[in-house]
């Protein structure tokens, strides 16, 4: 079944920060998980580069927008692939095709009879780039997430006709009690729901780094269509000569923060409806990191997680672990450099890493490297042999966190097994070469399989260490520990320097 997943396209108006980071590696994680279930998978990412905020920061800088979104989407880029994101196409909101497809399916929206020509008056926020309405606004006329001053716009401006669609939504929402998730999430877009929807701007008059309205070109359409069009837009040319729309089109997933919630949950099911396109199934909507402080991450506090300083000195595949394991999905999180440490060092380094060098080294050593082919420890298997079918019910509800609490249960129990049956001893004793073969087997297997689970999370050290076991495959079908005995019984190890070197 084909699985179409897209981030939220992030602002060129700065240089990508954990935040962004943190987006693009749970649906990176999901993304990868999907592929090893054998789905059809597109993954989209990209980045958002018309409209106020980025114009504003291009000017400050001396630049053109277009030379100013250039240079930093090349960095979103850069990062993303040190990242170890997989997406299949990266889409930037100036791309030609997009502007001409946004282009095609807004005036479809103005045939349809769902534009008009009003005027605006009303608060504003250029950093949101986002009309405010009077309940959403804070003391003193200030934006709630900026804290900035609003500015007072009085603007004549082809509108959105929103509020046209108020019992279509209703119903759809009735309808998909899951179209938004966590359930709290769908309560908030319920309510603004309930709330009456009033029509919304379409464009703008007064700014010109956008896409022309095509029956108006005095004005460009407002940054947030362009912007959420490029989920649809994406699909029509991201492949050479192909358009993948049919295949892909309505969408899965779409991975969003909170910020944002209303333009994903309200306005865009609207505009797709108002084009007579179908709806995506989900929205999963992210929480904020936070600093370990508890206050939000800002230069001038210090209190800043640098993905890039954190990369140079624990690798990817510890920050992509980190930020996973310790940030619920779907709430927000503080995170910081002592609590990666601390979770790189007794986690990935000891429990998961160092059982590994040493499992493997005991292969070597008492079974010239090769993996006993005989039944697991049936103690084991009662415990986990259904964990591969809890995590997959965990991704199903978008409970990353809880897949991998669920997979280092795993992990945990083989680390302590190792104590139990302490495998040098057995070694001792010819008259118990049967039970060191099962407990290798069982050390094998389960090392596997939790690897084969852990591989979205960590494809990195994951994929290096499933070689080493001689056990590369990745599928998800062979993630499960059955009594029968081991997958990968009678293959030969290899070995390997540590996966996590401990880190002081
Ligand atoms: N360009 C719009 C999105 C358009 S989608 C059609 C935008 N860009 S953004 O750069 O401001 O944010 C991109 C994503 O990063 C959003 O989903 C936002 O919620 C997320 N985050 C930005 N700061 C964040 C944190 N501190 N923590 C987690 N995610 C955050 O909004």
């Amino acid at each position: 079944m084909s699985f179409y997943l897209t981030t939220a396209i992030d602002y060129v108006n700065g240089v990508p920060h954990l935040g962004h980071a943190y987006e693009k590696i749970a649906t990176d994680v999901i993304a990868r998980h999907m592929r090893q279930r054998g789905e059809d998978v597109f993954f989209l990412t990209g980045t958002d580069e018309h409209g106020e905020p980025v114009a504003d920061s291009a000017r400050a800088n001396g630049l053109e927008p277009q030379q100013w979104a250039d240079r930093n989407a090349a960095r979103f880029k850069a990062l993303w692939q040190r990242l170890g994101i997989s997406n299949d196409f990266f889409i930037r909101t100036t791309d030609a095709q997009h502007e001409a497809k946004v282009q095609e399916v807004l005036q479809k929206v103005y045939d349809n009879g769902f534009v008009y020509k009003g005027v605006y008056e009303g608060w504003y926020c250029p950093r949101c780039a986002d009309f405010k309405t009077e309940a959403e606004i804070i003391e003193g006329n200030r934006c709630p997430i900026h804290e900035i001053e609003l500015t007072r716009e009085h603007e004549e401006n082809w509108f959105f006709k929103l509020s046209a669609f108020q019992s279509q939504l209703e119903a759809h929402f009735a309808q998909h009690p899951d179209f938004v998730q966590p359930a709290r999430a769908m309560n908030e877009a319920a309510a603004f729901l309930e709330g009456g929807l009033q029509d919304i701007s379409l464009s703008r008059s007064q700014i010109s780094w956008g896409i022309t309205v095509p029956w108006d070109p005095s004005h460009v359409f407002y940054v947030w269509f362009d912007a959420l069009l490029n989920y649809y837009t994406a699909l029509s040319y991201a492949r050479d000569g192909e358009d993948l729309t049919d295949r892909y089109w309505p969408a899965q997933l779409h991975v969003i923060g909170k910020d944002i919630l209303k333009f994903h949950t309200i306005f865009w099911p609207a505009v797709l409806l108002a084009a007579d396109l179908p709806v995506p199934e989900h929205v999963f909507v992210h929480g904020f990191l936070m600093a370990a402080d508890g206050r939000k991450m800002s230069k001038s506090l210090g209190n800043v997680l640098d993905p890039f300083e954190v990369l140079e000195t624990y690798g990817v595949d510890a920050l992509r672990y980190y930020l996973m394991r310790e940030v619920v999905f779907g709430a927000d999180g503080a995170v910081g450099l002592e609590g990666l440490a601390a979770r790189y060092n007794s986690e990935l380094a000891n429990e998961y890493g160092n059982l590994a060098s040493r499992t493997l080294a005991m292969i070597e050593r008492y079974r010239a490297g090769v993996v006993p082919d005989v039944p697991l420890d049936p103690e084991i298997v009662r415990e986990f042999g259904d964990l591969s079918e809890r995590v997959k019910a965990r991704f199903d509800n978008f409970e990353l966190h809880g897949a991998i609490a669920d997979t280092w249960e795993l992990v945990r129990r083989l680390n302590r097994y190792v104590e139990e049956r302490a495998p040098w001893q057995l070694a001792k004793d010819p008259a118990q070469s049967q039970a060191l073969d099962q407990v290798l087997a069982t050390l094998h297997e389960g090392i596997r399989a939790a690897s084969v689970l852990l591989y979205p999370i960590v494809p990195g050290s994951a994929g290096k260490l499933l070689a080493a076991l001689g056990a590369p495959d990745t599928d998800f079908a062979k993630a499960g520990l059955s009594a029968a005995g081991p997958l990968a019984g009678g293959v030969t190890v290899s070995s390997l320097p540590p996966l996590f070197p401990k880190r002081s």
